[in-house]
C-alpha cells in the first residue's frame, strides 16, 4: 500500500514553493555548523527528581549495530559488586551517522524481554539521543548473572550508510526499604537465548504457546505482554477488511481490518487482551514530522499487563499448563481471524510465591469472555465504472472478566481481572485512495485485585484507565511520469496518549508507592509536507541536507506520578519544532506542575 510505500522507497528533494493552510515555514539547512549531531527525542518525565546519589553504576552493554541482520549482541550481565539496590534504571544512549531506516530494537535478559525500542531516523551529519527505562520490575533477574542480547536488525552497505552505536549503562539506588519484586519470571518467548539468539517470536506464522509447571504456593501472577505489528502489519490501523482489497486500480491496501486484538491464553482460554496503542515508528505516517521530536512512546514501546491470579487454584496444582499469546483483526469474513505478518511478540509470567503457604488453592473460576460484538459499514463511490472512494468504519467493544476465591496462607480472598474495552474506525479513502483520512479511538478500563495484605474487601478493586485518539490525513500526489515529476506527500496528525492508572507490576513491586495512579495526558499536533524523487537512489531520511522537508510537530506533555519518596510529582512539557534538517524548537517549557493538554482535534474530512 502507498504508506508501506512510503518507507521502503522514499526520494525526497526540496522544494521552495509549497504552503499550506496551517502556514508551514521552511527552513534551510544550517550551513555553518552543518556537522552538529541532533539530538532527536522523546517527550517523557524525567523517573526522578535528579539521578544523583546512584549507589553505584555500570556500563551493561556498548556495541555498534553495522551489518546486523541476524546477528545480535550478546553478552554478559553481572550485578554490580558489592552494591546494595532496590531501584534499577537503563540509560540507553544511541548515536548515528550516515542514512538509515528506523530500526526495531529488543533487549532481553536471557529469554526475556526487558525492553523494546524503535530508533529515530539517522541522517549524514548525524543523530543522537539517550532515554531512561526503570527496569526495577524485574529485580529478581538484576540481582544475578544474565546473558544480555540485543537484537537490531540493520542493514549496512553503499545505500544505508548509518550505524546505530548503543551504550547501555545501569544506575542503581538504594532508596526504598519495602520492595517486593517478583520472585521468579518466566519466559513466553523462542526460549533462545542458549543458541545466543534473540527470542522474539513472530505472528501469525510462528507459534506463541509454552507450557509450565508452577510452584504450588504462587500468591500472585501477571503477565506482561509486548507485541509491536511490524512489516506488513506496521500501519494495521489503516487496513480494510480482506475483501476490499483490491478496490482501487492503482493504490493496494492491506488486509484483516483495522482492528487488532492480543490475547492472552491460559490452558486455552482467553485470560485477558490487549487492544494496541498505535506506536508511530520515525518513518510511519510521513517521516518529517518525526525530526526531532519522536511519537509517543517510539523509545519505549509499551506493554500491557494481565492478572491471571483467578487461576491460582488452577495453576498451582502441580501440572504443566500453557500460556499461548495470539494476535487477531476483524475480516467481514472471518470475523476474529488471522492477521499479516508479522507481529513480533514475547509474554513474561511474573510470579510471587506465599512463602509461607505450601498449596495454593482457589474455587471454579467465574467468567465472562464473550467475543467483542462489532460494527462494520462499507460505502463505495464509483465513476465511469472505477471505484473512485470507499468510506469505512469499525467498532468494537468486549468485556472479559475472571474471578475466583484464592486461599493462600493470607486466608481466602476474591481476586478479579476484568477489562472493558472500546473502538472506533473510520477511514475515508479519496481519490482513487491516494487521499486518506482516519480516525481512530480506542479507549477501555482493566481492574484487577489489590495486593493480597491489603485490608480491603472485594469491590475494592485498582481500576485503570486509557483512551488513545489518533486523526491523520495522509495526500499523495504520485505523478504518472515520477522520473519527470517529483512526488509528494502531505500529512497532518492529531493524537493524543490518555492514561490513569496503578501498573500492576509497579504496583505489586512496590506497594507503599502507590497512594495515587499515575495520570499522563500528552497531544502531538503536526503538519508536514515531504517529496521525494523515485530515481534519486541515494536514499535519505526527513532531514538529509539534499532533501526536503516542510513541517511542524507540537506537543503537550503533563503527567503526575508517585516519586520514591511517595509525594507526588509532577512534570508538564510544552515544545514545538519547526521540524527539517536543522530543526529549530520554537516553542520549549517546562514545568513543575501539570500544565492544560488540549483535546486532539478530528483532522477535517475524519468526522464520524
Ligand atoms: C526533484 O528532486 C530532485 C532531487 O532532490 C531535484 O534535483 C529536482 O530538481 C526535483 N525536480 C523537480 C521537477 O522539482
Ligand atoms: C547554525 O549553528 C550555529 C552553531 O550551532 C549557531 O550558532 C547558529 O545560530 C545556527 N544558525 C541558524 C541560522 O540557526
Ligand atoms: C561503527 O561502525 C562503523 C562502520 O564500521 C564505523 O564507521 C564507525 O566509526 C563505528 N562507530 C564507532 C563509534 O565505533
Ligand atoms: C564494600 O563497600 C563498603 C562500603 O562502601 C566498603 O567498606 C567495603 O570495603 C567494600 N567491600 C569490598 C569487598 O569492596
Ligand atoms: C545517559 O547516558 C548519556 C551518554 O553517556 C549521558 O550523557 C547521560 O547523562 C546519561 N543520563 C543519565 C540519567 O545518566
Ligand atoms: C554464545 O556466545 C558465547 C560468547 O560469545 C560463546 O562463548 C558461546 O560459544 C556461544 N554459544 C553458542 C551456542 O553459539
Ligand atoms: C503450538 O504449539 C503447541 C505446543 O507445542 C501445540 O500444542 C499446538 O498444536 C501448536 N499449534 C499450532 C497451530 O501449531
Ligand atoms: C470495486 O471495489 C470492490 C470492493 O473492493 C471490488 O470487488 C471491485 O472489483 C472493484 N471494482 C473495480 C472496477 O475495481
Ligand atoms: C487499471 O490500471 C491499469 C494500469 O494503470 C490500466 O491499464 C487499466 O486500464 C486500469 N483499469 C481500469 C478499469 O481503469
Ligand atoms: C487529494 O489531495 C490533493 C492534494 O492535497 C488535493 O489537491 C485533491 O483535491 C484531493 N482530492 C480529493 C478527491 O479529495
Ligand atoms: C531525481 O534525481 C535525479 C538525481 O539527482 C535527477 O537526475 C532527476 O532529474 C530527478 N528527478 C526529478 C523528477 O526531478
Ligand atoms: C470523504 O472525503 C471526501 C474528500 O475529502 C469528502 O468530500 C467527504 O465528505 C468525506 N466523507 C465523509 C463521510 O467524511
Amino acid at each position: 500500500m502507498l504508506t508501506t510505500f512510503l518507507i521502503t522507497a522514499l526520494f525526497l528533494q526540496v522544494s521552495f514553493s509549497i504552503r499550506t493552510s496551517r502556514d508551514i515555514i521552511y527552513r534551510a539547512p544550517n550551513v555553518t555548523s552543518p556537522e552538529i549531531p541532533l539530538d532527536v527525542f522523546q517527550v517523557e518525565a524525567p523517573l526522578r527528581n535528579t539521578y544523583e546519589g546512584a549507589a553505584c553504576q555500570q556500563v551493561i552493554m556498548q556495541h555498534n549495530f553495522t551489518a546486523s541482520y541476524g546477528s545480535p549482541y550478546v553478552g554478559t550481565y553481572s550485578p554490580p559488586k558489592n552494591c546494595t539496590f532496590t531501584t534499577t534504571i537503563f540509560n540507553m544512549s544511541i548515536t548515528s551517522i550516515g542514512i538509515n531506516y528506523d530500526r526495531l530494537g529488543l533487549i532481553f535478559l536471557g529469554d526475556i524481554e526487558v525492553w523494546r525500542t524503535t530508533t529515530a531516523m539517522p541522517v549524514r551529519t548525524g543523530i543522537y539521543y539517550n532515554f531512561q527505562k526503570d527496569m526495577t520490575i524485574f529485580d529478581t533477574l538484576l540481582q544475578s548473572e544474565q546473558k544480555v542480547i540485543m537484537e537490531l536488525d540493520n542493514i549496512y552497505d553503499s545505500v544505508f550508510t548509518g550505524n546505530y552505536d548503543v551504550t547501555m549503562t545501569a544506575l542503581y539506588f538504594n532508596d526504598h526499604d519495602k520492595a517486593t519484586p517478583a520472585d521468579l519470571i518466566l519466559p513466553i518467548s523462542a526460549e533462545l537465548s542458549s543458541q545466543n539468539k534473540s527470542s522474539v517470536l513472530s505472528l501469525p506464522d510462528g507459534n506463541a504457546t509454552v507450557s509450565f509447571t508452577l510452584p504450588r504456593n504462587v500468591e500472585r501472577a501477571v503477565v506482561s505482554i509486548l507485541a509491536s505489528g511490524n512489516g506488513a502489519e506496521e500501519f494495521w490501523y489503516t487496513n480494510v477488511p480482506t475483501q476490499y482489497d483490491d478496490t482501487f486500480n492503482n493504490t493496494a491496501l492491506s488486509g484483516y481490518g483495522p482492528w487488532r486484538e492480543v490475547q492472552l491464553l491460559v490452558d486455552g482460554q482467553v485470560a485477558g487482551v490487549g487492544w494496541p496503542f498505535p506506536t508511530v515508528f520515525t518513518g510511519g505516517i510521513s517521516p518529517g514530522l518525526w525530526v526531532p521530536i519522536v511519537g509517543i512512546d517510539t523509545y519505549d514501546l509499551p506493554s500491557f499487563e494481565i492478572d491471571i491470579s483467578p487461576w491460582l487454584g488452577v495453576l498451582c496444582d502441580g501440572k504443566s499448563h500453557t500460556f499461548a499469546m495470539e494476535v487477531v483483526g476483524y475480516d467481514s469474513v472471518t470475523t476474529l481471524g488471522t492477521v499479516g505478518s508479522n507481529w513480533w511478540i514475547t509474554g513474561s509470567i511474573f510470579l510471587w510465591v506465599d512463602s509461607a503457604g505450601s498449596q495454593t488453592t482457589g474455587t471454579t473460576i467465574q467468567s465472562s469472555t464473550a467475543a467483542p460484538s462489532f460494527d462494520f459499514a462499507p460505502t463505495i463511490g464509483t465513476a465511469s465504472g472505477l471505484n473512485t472512494s470507499l468510506l469505512v468504519s469499525l467498532s468494537a467493544h468486549r468485556t472479559i472478566s475472571h474471578s475466583s476465591t484464592i486461599t493462600t496462607s493470607h486466608g481466602p480472598r476474591t481476586l478479579t481481572w476484568s477489562q472493558s474495552l472500546s473502538y472506533i474506525n473510520k477511514q475515508n479513502f479519496t481519490a482513487l485512495g491516494y487521499n486518506a483520512t482516519l480516525y481512530q479511538l480506542t479507549s477501555g478500563t482493566s481492574s484487577y485485585s489489590p495486593l493480597l495484605s491489603h485490608p480491603s474487601t472485594e469491590t475494592d478493586l485498582i481500576t485503570n484507565s486509557y483512551s488513545y485518539p489518533i486523526s491523520f490525513t495522509q495526500q499523495y500526489i504520485v505523478p504518472i511520469d515520477p522520473t519527470v515529476v517529483n512526488s509528494t506527500l502531505i500529512a497532518d496528525l492529531d493524537r493524543s496518549k490518555l492514561t490513569s492508572r496503578i501498573p500492576i507490576l509497579s504496583y505489586l513491586t512496590k506497594p507503599s508507592v502507590f497512594s495515587a495512579p499515575e495520570v499522563l495526558s500528552t497531544r502531538q499536533n503536526g503538519s508536514c509536507i515531504y517529496f521525494w524523487n523515485n530515481t534519486y537512489y541515494d536514499f535519505a531520511g526527513a532531514i538529509d541536507p539534499a532533501m526536503g522537508t516542510l513541517g511542524a510537530t507540537e506537543q503537550w506533555f503533563s503527567f503526575s506520578g508517585p516519586v520514591e519518596s511517595g509525594g507526588m510529582e509532577s512534570y508538564g512539557r510544552h515544545v514545538r519544532a519547526i521540524d527539517g534538517y536543522v530543526p529549530v524548537l520554537t516553542e520549549d517549557e517546562t514545568f513543575d506542575h501539570t500544565i492544560e493538554v488540549p483535546e486532539t482535534q478530528i483532522v477535517p474530512g475524519n468526522e464520524l
